[in-house]
């Protein structure tokens, strides 16, 4: 089996190394002549997949190249290109169309082209669909066409492409047939489901109810902020109850390329249907409003020990969205490293998985001269790395606003 993947981004690459590792010969194809350079030299720039696994694949069962012309003898063909949004937050699928472009130009019969981007429900029939087939060949027939939703979690390893199950919805039966045949190779289970628009709709469904939890525990403990109640002894004890209750915490917000955009698609696409996606809505106002309350929060702090923000030291530790990764997509420690910076304060940060954010112009900081310099230290992404004892002992301040310090009693300590 020949697998063509266009994008080697966080999905396509761990894609192409799966498929690798199957035993299946993989053509990885990408715009970017850094990426596929760095692959082509055995670097890996996704986290998830280190070098030393991409390496020996290379040249051996994956060739990288520029060149959509590989693709024509490929059996299956994988779209994993962004699906950002554009001004106002509506969808663009600019990438998705133009990678779909390239592909009909060298597309042949026999063929299953699949959609992995995540997007809203009638792209892969109304958008990839005219374009493939201005190649002259006809979906269905000439050619197989399905959407398969991508569920990789960037950082996780208890849940793999192999141990997570695929979702496939095709045109007709038989190009649901050929998907489930393609992604068994690397999946212990595919679920094929009736439609393309089934298995596109199940990803937003997804994303939204993460998304709509999330806004819900963050409301809540700008409640219990205020009414001086302890919200993660609260999650605690309502997690104890074993059914009913599933775990979301509150944080700084939300960050990552799927959740504060994917849930937008659909409210893009439900306006068609003169329906106002109201949870979509609210969660991304909510969680929108989560940095601000933040640096509300450090503000009081600071306030309490007799501080401005203005000229305060504040050293944010943790730059990336989430824990145990480096990626600082729509993350929200910059919308709170922006705050605080329209407040006069000097902001530093430390991140042992950024060592830079050129966006604010700072490198990352050493943590022990740091946290003995600055005025408070706010905890934005709960990287296991680093030592929070220590740093309540040493920092004069601290704010945490993912409650990794759950357990530490100290007049200098304040939880979100
Ligand atoms: N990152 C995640 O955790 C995640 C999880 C699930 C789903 N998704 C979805 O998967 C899709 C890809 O996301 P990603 O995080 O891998 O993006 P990414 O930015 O990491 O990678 C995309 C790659 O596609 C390349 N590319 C863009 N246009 C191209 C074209 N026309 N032809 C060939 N290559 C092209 C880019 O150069 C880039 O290397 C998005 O729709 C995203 O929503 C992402």
């Amino acid at each position: 089996m020949k697998v063509g993947i266009i994008g080697l981004g966080y999905v396509g690459l761990p894609l192409a190394v799966a498929f690798g590792e199957a035993g299946a010969d993989v053509v990885g194809l990408d715009v970017d002549h850094r990426v596929v350079d760095g692959i082509a030299r055995g670097e890996s720039s996704v986290e998830d997949v280190p070098s030393e696994r991409l390496a020996p694949l290379v040249g051996e069962r994956i060739e990288v190249t520029t060149d959509h012309a590989r693709l024509a003898d490929c059996d299956a063909v994988i779209i994993c290109v962004p699906t950002p949004l554009a001004h106002r937050r509506e969808p663009d699928l600019a990438y998705v169309e133009s990678a779909g472009r390239s592909l009909a130009a060298v597309l042949r019969k026999g063929q299953l082209v699949v959609l992995e981007s995540t997007t809203y429900p009638g792209t892969t029939r109304d958008r990839l669909l005219p374009i493939l087939e201005e190649s002259g060949l006809r979906a269905g027939d000439d050619f197989h066409l399905a959407f398969s939703p991508e569920r990789i979690d960037p950082g996780r390893t208890d849940h793999t492409i192999r141990t997570t199950p695929k979702l496939v919805g095709g045109l007709t039966a038989a190009c649901v047939d050929r998907a489930v045949e393609l992604y068994s190779a690397i999946c212990d289970e595919v679920i094929p489901l009736t439609s393309p628009e089934a298995a596109e709709l199940a990803k937003l469904v997804e994303n939204i109810f993460r998304s709509v939890n999330i806004a819900m525990v963050n409301e809540l403990a700008m409640l219990a902020d205020r009414m001086g109640i302890d919200i993660w002894e609260v999650i605690d004890a309502a997690a104890t109850k074993p059914f009913g209750f599933m775990r979301f915490e509150p944080g700084p917000g939300m960050g990552g390329h799927c959740l504060p955009i994917d849930p937008f698609y659909l409210a893009f696409k439900a306006r068609e249907y003169d329906f106002p996606t109201e949870f979509i809505e609210l969660a991304g106002k909510i969680n929108q409003h989560q940095p601000h309350f933040c640096v509300d929060k450090v503000v009081r702090a600071l306030n309490n020990v007799g501080k401005p923000a203005r000229d305060s030291r504040v050293l944010l530790l943790g730059v990336a969205y989430k824990a145990g990764v480096g990626d600082l997509r729509e993350s929200p420690a910059l919308r709170i490293a922006e705050l605080l910076r329209e407040l006069g304060a000097d902001v530093a940060y430390h991140d042992p998985h950024v060592a830079d954010v050129p966006q604010l112009g700072l490198r990352s900081a050493e943590l022990g001269e740091e946290l003995a310099a600055c005025d408070v230290a706010c905890v934005v992404t709960a990287h296991p790395e680093v030592d929070y004892e220590r740093v309540v002992a040493e920092a004069p301040l601290v704010v945490d606003f993912r409650g990794v310090t759950r357990g530490i009693e100290a007049q200098n300590l304040v939880r979100l």
